[in-house]
């Protein structure tokens, strides 16, 4: 059975993008496969500085991923920081990982672009994850296109290691659905905890109709035909939450003329609105049993534990640590 692992960095409440691009699809695969999925909290660490935002975070995360549908009879769950040994083989490959591979990074790339000060967390993190992934033997990583490279350097660095020490990680592969791969924001760039252009999964209702309401489209009439309705946004977004032969329709509509922006919009709530309906209703029972959360995160780090303990060891003993 393949081993499926997946992190979710507690930096910021989580969004449809989210959803749609890692957790739906490795919420899928928990049945097939033997799943290992995460709080990435040692991730945080170079996003955000405030201890109880952090807690928050995390724990709104828990929430969220078993409130969406992750199984702890089927799934794996736990914090990362509950096995510090991620740390520790960080610097194993870390002391392998050339300068040139981290500088390429995407990610460190557009984060000092934006003015974000670089720090040694910053451009480590990528050996972080790799470390994340290398550890608990993982055949398959379900992600969203933004973490391509991410998945790109494990390989290398696992490569690289193996052939220096001798085989001692599985080399493992992204998983990346082409459609749901990079959801788009209210602006139309990237869906991102750091761009301000959210659709969160579980928001306040009156806050997101405005939200999805305030979406700014181009200057063309209702009757106007839009031979271009399948690059709308909102079309887009309704493809992810509403039935395909609603989605269809709405887009149709929109390229024959006829459909006023508003109208859009409003349909686009309404079904995000009610994708989400069932997960809120688990969330609010699970907010009541928060005991249940911590024991379910305990039990996921105690059986973590027990793979990682296993690959350090080997790890150690190859690179003449033991
Ligand atoms: P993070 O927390 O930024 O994002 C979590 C997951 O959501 C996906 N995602 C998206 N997918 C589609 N469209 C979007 N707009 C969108 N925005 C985010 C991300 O691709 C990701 O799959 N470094 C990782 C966490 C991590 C990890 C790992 C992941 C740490 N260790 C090991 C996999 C394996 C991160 O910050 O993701």
């Amino acid at each position: 059975m393949p081993r499926i692992l997946t992190g979710i960095t507690p930096s910021g409440t989580l969004h449809i993008g989210n959803y749609f691009g890692a957790m739906r699809p490795a919420i899928e695969l928990q049945a097939g496969g033997d799943a290992y999925y995460f709080i990435a909290d040692y991730h945080s660490m170079t996003a955000i500085t405030n201890a109880q935002e952090r807690r928050g975070y995390t724990q709104g995360i828990a929430l969220d991923w078993l409130a969406c549908g992750l199984d702890p009879a089927k799934a794996v769950f736990w914090r990362q920081s509950d096995v510090p040994e991620v740390c520790e083989l960080t610097w194993l490959i870390g002391s392998l990982t050339p300068m040139g591979l981290l500088e390429r990074a995407h990610s460190f790339k557009d984060k000092t672009a934006k003015g974000i000060a670089p720090n040694f967390g910053l451009f480590a993190y990528p050996v972080l994850m790799a470390a994340d992934i290398l550890l608990y033997d993982t055949n398959i990583v379900p992600v969203g296109k933004d973490q391509k490279q991410h998945l790109e350097m494990t390989r290398d660095i696992a490569i690289k290691f193996n052939q220096t020490y001798g085989d001692t990680f599985v080399v493992p592969e992204e998983r990346i659905s082409e459609t749901l791969a990079a959801v788009p924001g209210l602006d139309g760039q990237k869906m991102s905890k750091s761009y301000g252009n959210t659709i969160e999964i579980f928001g306040d209702e009156k806050v997101l109709r405005k939200k999805i309401m305030g979406i700014v489209m181009d200057s063309r009439t209702p009757a106007e035909p839009k031979p271009d309705a399948e690059k709308n946004l909102a079309i887009q977004l309704l493809r992810l939450v509403a039935p395909k032969d609603v989605a269809t329709d709405f887009e149709n509509r929109l390229r024959a003329g006829g459909l006023g922006y508003g109208d859009l919009k409003k349909a686009l709530f309404e079904h995000y609105w009610n994708y989400f309906a069932p997960y809120r209703v688990k969330r609010a029972e699970l907010v009541a049993n928060s005991d249940y959360v911590e024991k379910v995160l305990k039990d996921g780090a105690e059986r973590a534990q027990a793979v990682a303990s296993k690959t350090m060891a080997r790890a150690l003993q190859h690179c003449g640590l033991r």
